[in-house]
């Protein structure tokens, strides 16, 4: 948690940028998992986080702009409560802590919104994404539940985004931190990695990592031998000599930062040759990328720049042909790298997202591309010093595109089908780091994870 003068602050600039009427930040409630009271792991809201910093259920913040009141809705512990959990701080405490002087009940919140709403007044609200927020909305504003996304308040969601895109030093510091946990989850099961184990093994390692030293992880664990599979939270398989496991993974820190790292490595102390020349160009893609970063550019072009490296190493492989600025431009290297370069990361691994993917990484210059691949990309805009962005390329042979593609005979100028049937059960590589970018240029988070070869088979031996 942050200083109170630092929520002031936030607070003071989002009121100033959205103008007039009323802020809602809704908090996040406890989700039952098979009944009421046996619950997921809580996770507050980020905006409710940033703007509001308590981490607790079934509170939410609402800045009058108007009226020049900030108040946080929510009922104190009763000594039914105190039974089951122990005496906590109150929520009037807690408040304090933000800058916050006043607290009610939460249902004084319904006649509060409800009041705007008959007066007219701008009721401002994000998008919701969790159910009861939904219920909870559709009450306070009379919106029908399938409208509320449309109706969601642009002016607020600019304002959040602009905010939250640029973090500052103190933020900084904690993202710093949420890498560094990871950096130990990525070393620990680089290490523990041999054939005959089973992938939750690894898995299992990761997440005691991350909940021993954080919130637990910032995302589900992706772990697995079939790395060509994107987002695999299968953990299943067991490990085989000559095969490679991809792990994307990443910890919560205490502060509820997000890492988001990528590692792969190969089952068998080493490399294979043709591991090798795979994992060597994804590596070249991200390092070469890593090294453009710098205020101004696109991050579009990084992304195609990434595409492009990787499409001349294929075809210096025999796996692609022809003009590759033609195949990058027309989509054909989305066979082998069918997702984006990256994406912001903050409180959320996919930072903002709830609040619009194109409200958060693309601008009117730059428009989110239709192409199959490109398409995928989460973060197009031109960057600015103090965003901090995920690199992370990736070579993916993925048997059923590949099959199909060559059924509808895709790209004939530009792929070499026949030489792909000996890559049929290669898997898949991805490399990932987290970088800030500077005022002048750009700078990788947290301490180095192992990511040459040579690094990496160092570790494995
Ligand atoms: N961990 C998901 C991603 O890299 O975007
Ligand atoms: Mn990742
Ligand atoms: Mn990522």
């Amino acid at each position: 948690m942050f200083s109170k003068e630092t929520y002031q602050a936030r607070r003071t600039q989002l009121k100033q940028q959205t103008g007039s009427g009323i802020i809602l930040i809704l908090g996040n409630n406890e989700v039952g998992m098979n009944y009421k009271a046996n619950t997921y792991h809580f996770r507050q809201d980020s905006n409710f986080l940033y703007f509001f910093g308590i981490s607790q259920p079934g509170i939410a913040g609402l800045l009058d702009i108007d009226e020049g009141r900030e108040i946080i809705f929510g009922n104190e512990l009763t000594m039914e409560d105190i039974v089951w959990t122990g005496t906590l701080p109150t929520l009037a405490n807690r408040a304090t802590k933000v800058g916050i002087d006043n607290t009610f009940p939460f249902n004084d919140l319904i006649d509060y919104v409800k009041k705007a709403v008959k007066d007219k007044r701008p009721v401002h609200f994000a998008p919701p994404y969790r159910h009861g927020n939904m219920i909870l909305l559709k009450e306070l504003t009379g919106i029908a539940i399938g409208k509320l996304q449309a109706k969601a308040s642009v002016d607020l969601i600019k304002a959040i985004v602009a905010q939250r895109s640029h973090k500052s030093e103190e933020e900084v510091v904690e993202m710093e931190n949420a890498v560094n946990i990871t950096g130990a989850m990525h070393v620990a099961v680089m290490k523990a990695a041999a054939a005959g184990k089973r992938e939750s093994e690894l898995a299992g390692i990761a997440q005691g990592i991350a909940t021993g030293m954080g919130n637990g992880t910032s995302y589900p664990i992706i772990l697995s031998v079939n790395g060509q599979v994107l987002h695999n939270h299968d953990h299943s398989n067991i490990l085989k000599d000559g095969q490679l496991v991809l792990g994307d993974f990443g910890a919560e820190n205490v502060n509820f930062y997000a890492g988001d790292i990528t590692r792969t490595v190969p089952v068998s102390k080493k490399f294979t040759e043709r591991q090798k020349d795979i994992y060597n160009l994804v590596l070249k893609a991200e390092v070469d990328c890593i090294n453009m970063l710098k205020p101004g550019l696109p991050y579009q072009d990084v992304h195609l720049e990434a595409a492009r490296i990787m499409a001349e190493g294929l075809k210096d492989m025999g796996l692609m042909k022809g003009d590759i600025d033609e195949a990058v431009e027309l989509g054909a290297h989305a066979l082998f790298f069918p997702h984006g370069l990256g994406h912001m990361i903050g409180l959320d691994v996919h930072d903002m997202e709830d609040l619009g993917e194109d409200y958060v990484g693309y601008s009117d210059t730059v428009k989110r591309s239709e192409l199959f691949g490109t398409a995928y990309l989460r973060l197009g805009r031109e960057l600015e010093p103090g965003f901090v962005l995920t690199v992370e390329p990736g070579i993916y042979f993925i048997p059923e595109l590949m099959a199909l593609w060559e059924a509808e005979k895709k790209f004939m100028d530009f792929i070499n089908y026949d030489e792909l049937d000996k890559w049929h059960s290669f898997g898949g590589v991805r490399i990932e780091d987290n970088i800030l970018i500077t005022e002048n240029g750009h700078r990788i988070l947290g301490n180095p994870i192992p990511k040459t070869v040579v690094e990496v088979e160092g570790l494995r031996g």
